[in-house]
């Protein structure tokens, strides 16, 4: 088996507050291979963000990464001093975020920043790296690249910029891009384009993707595999179409909007009651008891792990084939 590009183990991080100590990620594994694109779907609050912030270093105090390990390509980085933090941000892992001006220095014209990247992380002349410059910018399906190199942020619309954006996290030809939300921001139609662009990333340059988002129909044409999260840990992950199809995880069904009835039939539309706990809240054993119709004594007591069904991983103790409970 070839080295995943990035391996989460056990992934922990904790934000300390005054009161108490709260954990945002409780142990989250995964891998994401060689140009493939792993969704992570889940409600506010489950911790996508934080995960891909944990990915990147860029957990700020009070929050600090508790325990597990990051591979990137089989190197270490969750240890990292901050410092050789950040030259594998920009260089080997891009980042893409909701709101593209985050990424962008509005006083900058865009082709300087891109034109800086580029050398900061690739030694390449200035005119090279222009060139290069010009290329990702057609690339990535800005018109007229030569002349537009040389506007600023505030003259391209959402979309474009958003594509600006894109350039910027692939100028380093990184290993692996972190999207959290990137097309939340925009309209509906150039949410197709952009997702297409990542897309392809994958294909043709071997990018791993980590692709954050709220929405199933993007999750669905863009990713290959999908983690659905809740309350910091990974309730199912496996191949998007299998999760789409057959959900395993009570919460991932009520995500999909289809909960099989006892007839065999699809009910669609269903709501899931109830909210997810806050931090401070979690209840014991499976966090998602108190809302799942199914849960049983052990759920209220056993945190459940994941267990594999074919190629989904499903952390459900209703998929817990070596039920030995002893009568009670
Ligand atoms: N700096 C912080 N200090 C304290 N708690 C934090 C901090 N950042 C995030 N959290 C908490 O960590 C949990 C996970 O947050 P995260 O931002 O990862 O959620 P998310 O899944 O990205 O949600 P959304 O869909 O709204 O973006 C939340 O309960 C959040 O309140
Ligand atoms: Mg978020």
């Amino acid at each position: 088996m070839t080295q995943p590009v990035l391996s989460l183990r056990n992934l922990q991080v904790e934000f300390k507050t005054r009161r108490e100590r709260l954990r945002a990620i409780d142990g989250i594994s995964f891998d994401i291979a060689k140009g493939e694109v792993l969704g992570v779907v889940g409600e506010s609050g489950a911790g996508k963000s934080v995960t891909g912030s944990a990915v990147v270093g860029l957990i700020d105090p009070p929050g600090r990464i508790a325990g597990g390990e990051i591979h990137l390509s089989g190197l270490r980085i969750d240890n990292l001093p901050p410092e050789e933090m950040r030259k594998i941000r920009g260089k080997r892992i891009g980042m893409i975020f909701q709101d593209p001006l985050t990424s962008l220095n509005p006083l900058y014209r865009i082709g300087d920043q891109i034109v800086e990247t580029i050398r900061t992380h690739i030694g390449m002349s200035e005119q090279a790296a222009r060139k290069r410059a010009i290329d990702l910018l057609a690339e990535v399906g800005i018109p007229a690249p030569e002349k537009r190199i040389d506007g600023y942020p505030h003259e391209f619309s959402g979309g474009m910029r958003q594509r600006v954006v894109i350039a910027l996290a692939i100028c380093a030809e990184p290993e692996l891009i972190i999207a959290d939300e990137p097309t939340t921001a925009l309209d509906v139609s150039v949410q197709a384009q952009i997702i297409a662009l990542i897309k392809r990333l994958g294909r043709d340059h071997g990018t791993a993707v980590m692709l954050v988002t709220h929405d199933m129909g993007v999750i669905a044409e863009t990713c290959d595999r999908v983690a659905v999260m809740y309350s910091g840990r990974i309730a199912e992950i496996g191949p998007v179409q299998d999760v789409i199809r057959n959900p395993l995880h009570p919460y991932a069904k009520g995500l999909m909007g289809a909960i099989p009835t006892l007839t065999g039939e699809d009910l669609r539309l269903v709501q899931i009651p109830g909210s997810m706990p806050r931090l401070s809240a979690i209840p014991p054993g499976c966090p998602f008891n108190p809302r799942c119709a199914f849960a049983f004594e052990r759920c209220r007591v056993e945190r459940p792990e994941p267990i594999q069904r074919g190629a989904q991983a499903v952390a459900c103790h209703l998929y817990d084939s070596s039920l030995k409970e002893s009568a009670a």
